[in-house]
């Protein structure tokens, strides 16, 4: 079949890994007999550095012409980087948080899987890791604080910031609606995290959740405040299958949940709408201290292109082709410098995406 695929390759590593990824793809199309073709788009400090702004219309309605958009990451080191000298709606991160608004992208999809071959990687003790754990966090992703009214203001000579959280129960139905079906294709539990005990949109929440888990009676729902679900994602990882969670506590949430399955550098993501359209990307940032180095681990990057075969393009056989592969390189003991553990074989960017391409058969 043939596909149009957006790039996004971005900042920092970005490159590195989204070429490893293509390089993956490349060989499912010739395994498989499908053509893929792509179309580089900019996004973040290489936007900013090419038209001044982090996001451009073009690639927006270039975007939106594709298939789906594969992305490696966006910006860089706040310190050194001339980008952060920019007012913060230039800066990189508005253009990512631009993109998922444009095209509508309120499903973010996040799987926390440990590899029993990366258990020496996780830093929970062995009792409390037991057969592993598997679980999916849906973030909603255009809400909440992130996108609600935001400004610095000087009050009688006091510097005064507000940022405001705000969810209608339209955005809520249909996030929590995406958490019960992949529930149900899963272990039909939903955990739905929230701060209910003290945020009035937490309650609006907790309450429209309510309403949609009774399409779902065979999906069981738990509610759980947001810090304690901090503390049983290091406690008892296992209990979990689905957690279903607004914008800011999903981004907290994904990355412990990530540090549990041994590195950041493995986890996936798909951001989606309510169409087949998805923006693909890892869920770890554009770590510039080792950017053009060869050391990223781009296997979250790779899992983020299976996710894209699955959910955008229906190409289910391909995507557990690229998950066998990832499989087959951790369990031969190649390893990245992230994930590095006794008595396996080190490896740069380019040779673990050689190794993951070469693994793919049909
Ligand atoms: C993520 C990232 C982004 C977010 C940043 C880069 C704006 O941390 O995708 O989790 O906070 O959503
Ligand atoms: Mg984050």
């Amino acid at each position: 079949m043939n596909f149009q695929i957006g790039l996004i390759p971005g900042d920092g590593i970005g490159p590195e890994i989204v070429r490893e990824a293509k390089k993956v793809l490349d060989k499912v199309c010739e395994v498989y007999g499908h053509t893929f073709t792509y179309t580089e788009l900019l996004l973040g400090g290489a936007s900013i550095d090419a038209h001044g702004v982090p996001l451009t219309e073009e690639t927006i309605s270039e975007a939106k012409s594709k298939d789906a958009v594969l992305m490696g990451s966006i910006g860089g080191d706040a310190k050194t980087s001339p980008w952060y000298q920019l007012e913060p709606s230039k800066r990189p991160e508005a253009g990512l948080l631009g993109i998922r608004k444009a095209l509508n992208l309120f499903a973010n999809l996040r799987p926390a899987y440990l590899y029993k071959e990366l258990q020496a990687a996780c830093p929970l003790r062995e009792d409390i890791i037991g057969d592993g754990f598997d679980m999916m966090i849906m973030r909603e992703l255009t809400g909440g604080l992130y996108f609600g009214e935001r400004k610095t203001v000087e009050e009688n000579g006091v510097r005064k910031a507000i940022d405001t959280l705000t969810y209608d129960e339209h955005e809520i139905r249909r996030i929590a609606k995406r958490a019960f079906d992949i529930a149900r294709k899963r272990r039909g539990k939903v955990t739905s995290v929230d701060k209910a005990n003290v945020l009035d949109s937490s309650r609006l929440w907790r309450a429209v959740v309510d309403e949609v888990a009774g399409d779902y009676p065979d999906v069981t729902l738990e509610h759980m405040l947001v810090d304690n679900c901090a503390m049983q994602l290091v406690r008892d990882p296992k209990q979990f299958d689905v957690i279903l969670t607004e914008n800011m506590f999903g981004d907290i949430l994904s990355d412990e949940a990530s540090m549990v399955t041994g590195s950041i550098g493995m986890l996936s993501s798909a951001s989606l709408n309510e169409t087949k359209f998805g923006l693909y990307e890892p869920s770890h940032g554009s770590a510039p201290d080792i950017a053009g180095q060869d050391k990223a681990n781009p296997i979250a990057t790779i899992l983020s292109a299976a996710m894209m075969l699955r959910y955008s393009l229906d190409l289910d056989e391909e995507a557990g082709a690229v998950e066998a592969a990832v499989q087959k390189v951790l369990t031969e003991g190649y390893r990245t410098g992230d994930i590095m553990s006794q008595g396996c074989t080190l490896v740069g960017t380019g040779k673990m995406g050689d190794l993951i391409a070469e693994a793919i058969t049909r």
